[in-house]
């Protein structure tokens, strides 16, 4: 059962904060917080909470962990990689913990939502101080003030089927472009994703909280909402609404500025969601539905629940509807039991659809999961050779992509200074493409029109005509 913290257990957080506060303000000078996020935008946004309350304890960040007093590790477990990453930064820390023994070191998010994770910090990173898992994140000033107070070690890891903390304090990452969650874990259980073991069952925030909150990222200045969720499409399930009457809600509230959202389920990419997003004129035109795989059996292998054909429908009503939208997917190659001819069947689909681009793994055994105790015949050399012809087939697809925005003129929200010299603008175009141009440096944070002169493979370059948008 999911369980909302209720306000009176959010005061006590908020007091455990002061108290820690008024710990810090004895010691002169103001503390500084490292935090390192790894993962999906989930994570970025935990993340920002993490950082909120960090503030709120009188904290100042700072970009690394040297001379930090408090360095917290905010990790992903997606992939082996993902893991492995973690784990050589934390054992660099460990020189960090000789320099300074005072310095407090956290641990949490997905990865020590599993127990052989934990079991490994536990006996192999005795300098880590703090572990707590995602439904937990909450109780960060509780555990910082433990730790102020008597230093132990400090394991915080609740099971269940997730909370919803309402509340928290949060410190941006930009005030231009807000992340706002709307869910919370997963019921899917793809058969070889960790997710759904370590973020829990699905769980919606409601819609009021949600809108509350967009509304006030959007008097403080924001100009794109990112609505977060590993399945947004199964929205509001439990409360009695969906994901398109959030999109309708909140594409009617005043203001300038775009709506997106992610990750969305093709098993839930229904009629009724593509018509609500042709017909709400602030959110992208850009898809990213996840296919995973071409072959309809493995897709099954996978629980995807939809077949290559279920894929192939969606994605023809949206050219219907929307037929400027761009499109862009995950695929997973190797996964256990795939044949040449199953993945085979990929590259058809991708040709199939031309996507804008892809993001592409090599399927990650993942403990506990299905696919994990799947015979995997196909050797690592060989799904490396089919990753490799899988970038080959999609450079190919990608190459001219963009030649058909060349000549016309699209809304751009203006993100800032340009990658490649501060000379030029940059922004992305409602199919979220990025797009440079010249302009003022007053315009970084306005919707501007620009007229596309010319398709490079992954940006366009253009030119803003004026007074067409304010
Ligand atoms: N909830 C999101 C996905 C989150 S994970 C969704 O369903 O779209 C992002 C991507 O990582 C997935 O789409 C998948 O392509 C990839 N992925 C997840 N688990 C993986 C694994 N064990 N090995 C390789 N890739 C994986
Ligand atoms: Fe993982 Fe599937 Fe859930 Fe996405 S929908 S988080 S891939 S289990
Ligand atoms: Fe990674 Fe957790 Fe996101 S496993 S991808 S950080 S939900």
């Amino acid at each position: 059962m999911t369980t909302n913290i209720t306000a009176e257990e959010m005061a006590i957080q908020r007091e455990f904060a002061q108290k820690a506060a008024a710990l810090f303000a004895e010691r002169g000078s103001p503390p500084k917080a490292h935090v390192h996020t790894f993962g999906c935008q989930q994570n970025v946004s935990d993340g920002e909470k993490i950082k909120g309350m960090l503030a709120e304890m009188g904290c100042g960040l700072s970009d690394t962990p040297d001379g930090a007093d408090i360095i917290i590790f905010n990790t992903c477990a997606v992939r082996e990689n993902a893991e492995d990453r973690v784990f050589g930064n934390l054992g660099a820390l460990k020189h960090e913990k000789r320099r300074n023994p005072d310095v407090i070191i956290g641990v949490c998010g997905c990865m020590v939502q599993q127990e052989h994770i934990v079991e490994r910090i536990r006996r192999s990173f005795p300098h880590v101080d703090l572990v707590f898992g995602t439904n937990a994140l909450h109780t960060l000033p509780e555990l910082i003030y433990g730790q102020l107070t008597e230093r132990k070690r400090s394991f915080r890891i609740p099971g269940g089927d997730g909370v919803i903390a309402e509340g928290l304090p949060l410190r941006r990452e930009s005030a231009l472009k807000v992340s706002i969650p709307i869910m919370y874990g997963c019921n899917n259980f793809c058969t070889y994703c960790i997710v759904p073991y370590v973020r829990g069952r699905e769980r919606s925030r409601r819609m009021e909280d949600i809108i509350a909150e967009a509304k006030s990222a959007i008097a403080g200045g924001a100009k794109e909402l990112l609505l977060l969720g590993q399945n947004v499409n199964s929205y509001g399930k439990e409360l009695g609404t969906d994901f398109p009457s959030l999109l309708r809600e909140i594409n009617a509230l005043d203001g300038e500025f775009r709506i997106c959202y992610m990750s969305s389920h093709p098993k839930d990419a229904t009629r009724e969601l593509i018509d609500t997003i042709a017909e709400c004129e602030k959110v992208t035109r850009h898809f990213h539905l996840p296919v995973q795989s071409g072959s309809s059996r493995v897709l099954g292998l996978m629980n995807r629940r939809y077949t290559r054909e279920d894929y192939l429908g969606i994605v023809n009503y949206i050219r219907e509807r929307i037929p400027d939208a761009a499109l862009t997917s995950d695929i997973i190659v190797g996964f256990p039991g795939e044949t040449r001819e199953d993945f085979e069947e990929t590259l058809s689909l991708i040709r199939e659809v031309g996507f804008d681009s892809l993001y592409t793994f090599i399927y990650s055994p993942r403990k506990g999961t299905k696919a994990a105790s799947m015979p995997d015949p196909v050797s690592a050399e060989e799904k490396g050779e089919w990753f490799r012809e899988l970038l080959e087939v999609q450079g190919e697809i990608g190459r001219g992509m963009y030649e058909k925005y060349v000549g016309q003129t699209l809304r751009v929200l203006c993100e800032g200074e340009g990658r490649t010299s501060s000379e030029l603008l940059t922004g992305k175009t409602p199919q979220d493409v990025i797009v440079d141009f010249d302009g003022d440096r007053s315009l970084i944070g306005r919707f501007v029109s620009v007229k596309i002169e010319r398709a490079y493979q992954w940006a366009l370059v253009g030119k803003i005509i004026e007074n067409l948008f304010s």
